[in-house]
């Protein structure tokens, strides 16, 4: 990658603003679980797994304070965003190291999710790559690259993987309207790599299906439920109708660690909801009238039966999810 989500130098957390992006390459240094919390709750740093690499560090930075500086931030960072598993993954995995390993674990236990977070990128890439032919046409929404993880993305590894085994990729990328993850981060993420993308405004997505031969469709996941209905970033639950109205394969890319085993469907998913500006406002101007009445849910539920399948660091799981799942848990 030509840049670094999130680095722990031992002391603090650097990472990347993603609010800059795409103008202003500007790193951020961390320092308290509060920080964290606001640099997750205000997008700087944002995407599920990325969301969990950073809030286990920290708590790895109030383990220099002691214990109950560590019980405080598990539970602070818990409030910072509800939807994304990985948040809480990592942070019950922090609270069991405390409880079972001590207080003198919790470093290398962030590092160690870390670490495997970029092994699972990797083995995403891998499965999801083997699916597409030479010369393949494919779509995405939000950001679901490096920018949104500790490694090299969860739908976009799969495009960097098939670069890599030689094939040719081309990406339509959605703006992803309100917060323009696909216009500000993935366009920007997958021109840096290489990778040729085209951007397109959300309304033109079942067009662009229609006529311009997509192969596939790649997602990444914010919590998938035990029967396979995925909440991702607002506007997935409509590309996924669209797909598969126009017979477009569309698959969920995710780690496991994006997996709620306590849920049976996506109707107990969470969904964030934000402020009206992010709606009301493109890059600090006002494009509604004053006062005007705002809803703003950020993520939708694709329901299981749209998923043609879900690629994990396991293999690619087929329907029935209820069944596939429970395995690969
Ligand atoms: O609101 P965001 O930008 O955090 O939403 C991100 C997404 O919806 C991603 O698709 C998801 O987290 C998967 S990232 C690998």
């Amino acid at each position: 990658m030509e840049f670094q989500t999130v680095e722990w130098t031992g002391d603090c957390i650097k990472i990347i603003d993603q609010r800059r992006l795409p103008d202003e390459e500007v790193y951020l240094e961390l320092r308290t679980p509060e920080d964290v919390y606001r640099a997750i709750k205000d997008m700087a740093i944002r995407g599920a797994p990325a969301i969990g690499v950073v809030a286990g560090y920290g708590v790895a930075l109030a383990s220099k304070k002691g214990e109950k500086e560590v019980r405080k931030a598990i539970s602070l960072l818990k409030r910072s965003r509800p939807t994304a598993y990985n948040l809480f993954y990592a942070l019950d995995r922090m609270e069991k190291a405390l409880n079972e390993k001590g207080i003198s674990s919790l470093i290398d236990e962030a590092i160690a999710i870390h670490n495997e977070d970029i092994e699972k990128c990797q083995k995403l890439g891998e499965f999801g790559a083997q699916l597409l032919p030479d010369n393949a046409t494919c779509m995405t929404i939000c950001n679901a690259g490096a920018l949104a993880t500790g490694g090299i993305g969860t739908a976009l590894a799969v495009f960097y993987m098939a670069k890599e085994m030689g094939k040719r990729i081309k990406v339509f990328v959605p703006e992803t309207r309100p917060f323009l993850q696909g216009s500000r981060l993935t366009a920007w993420e997958l021109m840096k790599n290489g990778i040729e993308s085209i951007l397109i405004a959300d309304n033109a997505r079942a067009i662009v299906l229609e006529r311009e031969g997509v192969d596939a469709v790649f997602v990444g996941a914010d919590r998938i439920a035990g029967n396979g209905d995925t909440a991702n970033k607002i506007g997935t639950l409509s590309l996924a109708i669209a797909s598969n109205f126009f017979g477009v394969p569309f698959y969920v890319v995710a780690p496991i660690t994006t997996f709620d085993p306590s849920i049976t469907s996506g109707n107990d998913i969470p969904i964030e909801e934000r402020a009206p500006e992010e709606v009301t406002h493109i890059g600090g101007k006002r494009i509604a009238p004053v006062n005007v009445k705002v809803k703003n849910p950020v993520f939708d539920v694709t329901p299981a039966r749209l998923i043609s399948g879900i690629i994990t660091e396991k293999g690619i799981l087929h329907p029935p999810y209820t069944v596939s799942i429970k395995k690969i848990l």
